[in-house]
């Protein structure tokens, strides 16, 4: 084997540990070949490669491919970055003809070809568990519609709702993320390949033809926006956090829950873990994670945006920064949601303690004075009438408050009976049965519209492994 080639001398200079980012960009290292096998393609059709030019350097993109694959290419700090280690392996493969592969290129724009063709393959992923959480809600939900439980608002007792309600009440949060995914995917698919270091570049470059053979919808209209701007990634950081956000609301219920205070879950083994010292202990570990990794999704945000508060156009090597917040957000959220999958398919719940906690009849209050508005009484009338009546005992109970409200003139008979209360709530978007079905039709329709967005990103994502295949023209 021939001795590796010296660094070319951008990159031989003092400080290059500090400088370095093979660590991390080394992620990036297929998108890199596959945007250079579009890019030589390119150079070919406009002239700048010969045909044979572009057989040797795609040839050579292809072998480093399978290189990187196999765990065999020889990575070298003293390269500095991703970029740098393919190209010189490239030539070390090829001959010179590899000077030839940076033509019209600069890494910046290289670069910031790579993060959009990477956020694009992250988006897939991350969706793809996002509609399994969500299929998992659906399915649960369909199972435990008509289970009674009490909804809170302030975490106090409010009125009654089905276990169904509520997992839809996180289903359409989810709901909202995906489609916010989708649009920072859309937004983000323009390739900013050809903008060169700043400016552009003097040879007769085609950007137009290298974006449509990379998926991308077209090229950036501005080269110096095109180098300099990272807002797909602060969206992408952003649509996480707050899908971090809301799978935090999950676990922190499904932790409450399945407290003995409350007591509507089982204390399975899914849940978590024991206790080192405490021998009773089962503690919901898998819920609190996935109320507690949140924080760190939200300071990968923080991050990126202060990197990028104040930088002057265009390049600056502060943009370096910007991909180990990105990395850390999208393995993070990746790994929270096939845990939270899993948790919800496990999730045990107690029948009897949800019964019992939506028997109390503070829960019935509301529609009370619903019937008494029925009768014609102003609902503020009502609303003082009722709320007296649950006044008057301590601790009120059916009877109780049956007898306080039979002095009033409200009608009780069947008002205090779960199943028949949640049947009264059939207004749109309701708990009500009849609501409810139209709920889950509404959910499924946006489930099979997320299945189609996911085909039609997987296809532009597929791209990049038949760019590296040797089956390609
Ligand atoms: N490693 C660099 C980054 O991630 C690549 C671009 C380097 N460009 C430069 N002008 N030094 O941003």
């Amino acid at each position: 084997m021939p001795d590796p080639l010296p660094p070319p001398a951008y990159v031989r200079v003092p400080h290059v540990d500090f400088l370095a980012s093979l660590g991390v960009d080394r992620t990036l290292a297929r998108v890199d070949l596959a945007g250079s096998v579009a890019h030589v393609e390119m150079l070919g059709r406009a002239g700048l490669l010969s045909a044979s030019e572009v057989g040797l350097l795609v040839q050579g993109l292809r072998q480093l491919a399978r290189e990187v694959a196999e765990g065999t290419f020889l990575w070298r700090g003293e390269l500095e970055d991703v970029h740098t280690n393919l190209e010189s392996r490239l030539t070390e493969l090829v001959g010179p003809t590899g000077g030839k592969l940076h033509t019209a290129r600069s890494r910046n724009d290289q670069v910031a070809l790579d993060e959009r063709l990477y956020l694009r393959s992250a988006i897939a992923e991350v969706a793809r568990r996002l509609l399994a959480l969500e299929e998992a809600l659906l399915a649960r939900a369909r199972s435990e519609a008509a289970t009674p439980m009490p909804g809170y608002t302030h975490l106090q007792r409010a009125q009654p709702v089905t276990v169904g309600h509520w997992l839809l009440a996180h289903f359409w949060r989810f709901d909202r993320d995906l489609d916010r995914l989708r649009a920072t995917a859309e937004r983000a698919n323009v390739s900013p390949l050809g903008a060169g270091a700043l400016a552009g570049s003097t040879l007769p470059i085609d950007p137009a033809s290298v974006a449509a053979r990379l998926g991308f919808d077209r090229a950036f209209e501005n080269s110096m926006d095109a180098v300099s701007d990272r807002d797909f990634f602060v969206e992408l950081l952003f649509d996480l956090s707050l899908l971090a956000v809301h799978l935090s609301t999950l676990g922190e219920e499904v932790v409450l829950f399945a407290t003995k205070e409350f007591g509507y879950l089982e204390r399975t083994a899914a849940l978590g873990s024991g206790s080192s010292l405490m021998p009773q202990k089962r503690n919901p570990d898998v819920a609190e994670l996935v109320r507690g990794k949140a924080g760190r999704v939200v300071g990968d945000l923080v991050s990126l945006l202060t990197t990028l508060k104040g930088l002057p156009l265009t390049y600056d090597r502060d943009l370096q920064e910007d991909k180990a917040p990105v990395l850390d957000a999208v393995a993070t959220v990746t790994a929270v949601l096939e845990a939270s999958v899993a948790l919800l398919r496990d999730l045990v719940f107690v029948p009897a303690r949800l019964s019992a906690a939506v028997a109390d009849p503070e829960l019935f209050a509301t529609d009370l004075a619903e019937r008494l508005v029925g009768q014609g009484v102003p609902f503020r009338t009502a609303h003082e009438t009722v709320g007296a009546a649950f006044a008057a005992g301590s601790v009120p109970t059916p009877t109780s408050i049956a007898a306080a409200l039979a002095r009033t003139g409200v009608p009780v008979e069947g008002a205090l009976d779960p199943e028949r209360a949640v049947a009264r709530r059939a207004s749109p978007g309701g708990p009500a049965p009849g609501a409810l079905a139209g709920q889950l039709t509404a959910a499924d329709g946006r489930v099979s519209s997320a299945h189609t967005f996911l085909s039609s990103l997987d296809r532009k994502v597929g791209l990049i492994e038949e760019l590296l295949s040797e089956e390609q023209r």
